[in-house]
């Protein structure tokens, strides 16, 4: 009780401090925003504290099933342009615009009946749809970096989708984790990675699909753009053909297929059968490791362990993390791709 006093008595001081800050504005002086992080519980008076915060130009990390999202009024500039500097993410990386249901997807983007065919299918779930951005939208620039197309998603997660109903509106939200490194899966990630510069986060427990969307692009044949947490064969049995590749040539259109990326502090060494000296393994099957993804060899449970894990190897202080052969079929085939980029050499 007490908790949610304090919570509300910020939220209130928050209010006004916006308010200030639009007066602030207006007179043209550079905004600031405080640095105090709320932790709001995912109940109605959370959910409707933080649906005010996004309203009010604030950023909200939430869960989704995948990972936390950061999340932002897609309509306002200010509020996006603070995703990317909370981030310190490149601005040609485009955003994922989150909706509640596909009736407001729609409002953002030429739909068509592969997407419809998609989206009975999996939404809400772990699918991302990249289509032709509709017109007049009102939305920032800033999210689709320029692009002709709009990432869009409606996320199942039961905390995530209330937040977006209690907005209702268009939530621009990349992964709630410092640009290129390890996902977050529950509140305490969002918080160890982004504390100071974001100004609140809904707690919603652990993320049950632990590894971000899969990206389907469809403003040409049906694409694999970012394989993720909803396997590519369910996608491609749902259309009845084969997803075309996107090809390693093809300009980068997501920062997930940056070379180095979802990179832990530690350097990482993949298909390790053995542990070599001075390394933590990561193990997968029945091995001798300090963690394990899965003992069962289970890959839904390996993708739910993956971050998590790689964020504990961090905190143990490990410099070298091996990993165990992970077999690259469904969920393993996004395993592996996120594996592999947490192992290639960092530019940045
Ligand atoms: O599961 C997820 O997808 C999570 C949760 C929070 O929804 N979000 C997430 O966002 O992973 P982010 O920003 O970390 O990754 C989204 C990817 C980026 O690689 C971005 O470049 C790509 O989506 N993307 C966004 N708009 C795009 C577009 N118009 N065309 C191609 N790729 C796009
Ligand atoms: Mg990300």
């Amino acid at each position: 009780m007490q908790g949610r006093f304090c919570i509300c008595v910020s939220l209130n001081l928050l209010s006004q401090y916006c308010k200030h800050l639009d007066q602030q504005q207006k007179r043209g002086v550079k905004p600031v925003m405080p640095s105090s992080l709320q932790i709001l519980p995912g109940d109605d008076q959370g959910l409707s504290c933080a649906a005010d915060i996004l309203r009010e130009g604030g950023l909200v990390a939430f869960p989704t099933e995948t990972v936390y999202g950061l999340g932002a009024d897609a309509r306002n500039d200010h509020a996006v342009a603070r995703i990317f500097d909370a981030k310190g993410r490149p601005r040609f990386n485009p955003l994922i615009v989150h909706v509640h249901d596909a009736e407001m997807a729609k409002l953002y983007v030429e739909w068509s009946d592969t997407a419809d065919r998609l989206a009975s299918a999996f939404w809400p779930g772990p699918m991302t749809l990249v289509l032709p951005l509709r017109a007049g939208t009102g939305l920032s620039p800033l999210v689709t970096a320029e692009l002709p197309t709009l990432a869009v998603r409606v996320p199942a997660h039961p905390v995530g989708q209330a937040l977006l109903r209690a907005f209702n509106g268009p939530v621009a939200a990349p992964s709630a984790n410092p640009s290129g490194r390890i996902s977050p899966t529950s509140a305490d990630h969002v918080m160890a990675g982004l504390e100071g510069s974001i100004d609140a986060v809904v707690d919603g427990g652990t993320c049950d699909v632990g590894l971000e969307s899969t990206i389907l692009g469809l403003t040409d044949a049906p694409t694999l753009l970012r394989p993720g947490g909803l396997p590519h064969e369910a996608v491609e049995t749902a259309l009845g053909q084969p997803l075309a590749q996107h090809g390693d040539t093809d300009a980068i259109s997501a920062p997930g297929q940056l070379a180095s990326h979802y990179a832990p502090g530690a350097a990482v060494r993949l298909n390790a059968e053995t542990r070599r000296s001075g390394e933590h393994l990561l193990g997968f099957g029945k091995v001798d490791c300090d963690l394990n993804l899965s003992e069962a060899g289970d890959l839904i449970e390996a993708a739910a362990n993956l971050f998590g894990h790689l964020h504990s190897l961090d905190n143990m202080g490990a410099e070298v993390i091996a990993v165990s052969p992970i077999p690259d079929m469904g969920l393993g085939r996004a395993i592996n791709d996120r594996l592999r980029r947490a192992a290639a050499p960092r530019d940045v």
